[in-house]
């Protein structure tokens, strides 16, 4: 009855189509912990944290969760709220402690093969990433994914993790998030470098070389073996205009192409968009200089990029309004903040979470997947993280509604705009440590007490609202 009157009766009794998989996420850094333990390497957050206590309220990955210590528990976890995958990442310096395949750290390996083999004796398939952010430190100096020669170290890597791994994982992400990673100085630290409107496209565009030649490496020579697939992660936080006036139409389309359609567009395309092309150009002759900021592609790297993926994974959380911006081109100081020209803010009426950037949007989250749809010929899609942020409470009742809420909507997507959506995935199992806030948001469907040396696990009240989602295949109202 419920059902019928009070919320909207067509989307009540949707289910979840026969084989849409349910999982949840976490990455190397913010779980394992035992961040110089057994051989493993630094990587370039061992050192942001450890040299900026104080922004991370002294929180870092050093043990974090310590799921390197809880293998067998945090299986137990999955195994109990009933996933059909956990999407995890390596960490390349726990694998490669120079980033190079010069050594190699069994070690490191075998805790890999200890948690594959552990999920796969429960009927959890493994989803894994590549790199979740945490570049090994000792290609800072060299300038990290500033650098062409990323590319070469990270295909050897890939390439000892698909021949150790691959047996194994059927599902391959190469990168996580790219436009976060190279927006937020991957380098160095938090976007405080002036020359972000050349550096933050020179990192995606070595970043989407690497991409491809992992993608035809796995193509080529590990998928005849082993019939798994590979693809990206990006996100995309919905842009919305904020008005129905053309200019602010407009502009919220150009962020959505100087956002996902950036990363994205290369892959199905073959190139950057047109918008940022012509932009980016514009903007640079403006300033005088005699190329643009917004590396090109050869006509090689254009089909070598083309057709690179088998699905795109989705983060998604929030959403933004875009009003168009005033058009002044910063020529001291160029930006790729000031290369999209639009203005973002968060609509006053969304409810908050513990983070400053997460708002409460879900009918953003269907307009989202249907232009993704749209745009690029209907491809299929992973949502590979959604989630909430709060301040760790058991009874997570605002986790509980983001859930329903945010499902509901994919359900919307699913039936009534046939948008090819095959899995979904929450974030995160667990609390961990948060790039933005340390261990002071908290997105787990489990909660740690950061100061309890064992790093209990506690199941919040949201598990229990997952499990009965994945159970019934269906959002309980
Ligand atoms: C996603 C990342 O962008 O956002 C996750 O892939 C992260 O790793 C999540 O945990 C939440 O973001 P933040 O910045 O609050 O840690």
């Amino acid at each position: 009855i419920f059902c019928v009157f009070v919320v909207n009766s067509n989307s009540c009794n949707l289910k979840f189509p026969e084989g849409f998989q349910f999982g949840v996420a976490s990455s190397a850094y913010q779980v394992e912990g035992a961040y110089k333990e057994d051989g493993k390497g630094l990587s370039i957050w061992d050192e942001i944290t450890h040299q900026n206590p104080l922004l991370f309220g002294f929180a870092n990955g050093d043990v974090t969760s310590d799921s390197y210590h809880h293998l067998k528990d945090d299986v137990a976890l999955l195994k109990n709220l009933g996933v059909d995958y956990y999407r995890f990442s390596l960490s390349w310096s726990r694998i490669l402690p120079q980033g190079t395949t010069n050594v190699i750290n069994q070690k490191g390996i075998d805790y890999y093969n200890d948690l594959i083999n552990e999920l796969l004796a429960n009927n959890i398939q493994p989803l894994v990433t590549l790199f979740h952010w945490d570049t090994p430190l000792s290609f800072k100096e060299g300038g990290g994914f500033y650098s062409e020669s990323i590319i070469n170290y990270f295909y050897d890597y890939a390439n000892l993790a698909f021949s150790i791994f691959g047996d194994r994982v059927k599902t391959w992400t190469t990168f996580n998030e790219p436009k976060s990673f190279c927006q937020e100085d991957p380098d160095g630290f938090l976007g405080s470098d002036p020359s972000l409107g050349w550096l933050d496209y020179t990192c995606a565009h070595n970043l989407l070389r690497a991409h491809s030649q992992v993608y035809h490496l796995y193509n080529n020579t590990y998928k005849p073996k082993h019939n798994g697939i590979i693809g990206p992660v990006y996100n995309l936080e919905w842009d919305e205009p904020a008005s129905n006036k053309t200019a602010d139409l407009e502009a919220a389309e150009r962020r959505r192409q100087f956002d996902f359609g950036w990363y994205f567009n290369p892959l199905v395309f073959g190139d950057y968009p047109e918008i940022m092309k012509t932009q980016i150009a514009n903007y640079s002759k403006a300033q005088n200089l005699s190329r643009s900021r917004l590396p090109e592609f050869t006509d090689e790297e254009k089909n070598q990029i083309k057709g690179t993926f088998d699905y795109i994974g989705l983060n998604h959380y929030s959403a933004w309004l875009i009003k168009d911006g005033d058009g002044v081109i910063n020529v001291a100081n160029p930006s790729f903040t000031n290369d999209y020209n639009a203005e973002m803010f968060k609509d006053p009426s969304w409810p908050g979470s513990s983070a400053s950037w997460l708002k409460v949007a879900p009918l953003m989250f269907r307009k989202e997947l249907k232009w993704i749809k749209d745009t690029y010929n209907n491809p299929l899609i992973f949502v590979t993280e959604n989630g909430y942020a709060d301040d760790g409470e058991l009874i997570d009742t605002k986790r509980i509604n983001y859930i329903k809420l945010y499902l509901t909507e994919l359900l919307k997507a699913i039936h009534f705009d046939k948008v090819n959506v095959q899995r979904y995935t929450h974030w995160s199992l667990m609390d961990s440590f948060e790039w933005n806030n340390g261990f002071r948001t908290r997105f787990g469907l489990h909660h740690i007490n950061f100061l309890d040396p064992k790093r209990t696990r506690t199941p919040k009240f949201s598990s229990k609202y997952y499990k009965s989602i994945i159970w019934t295949r269906k959002v309980p109202f």
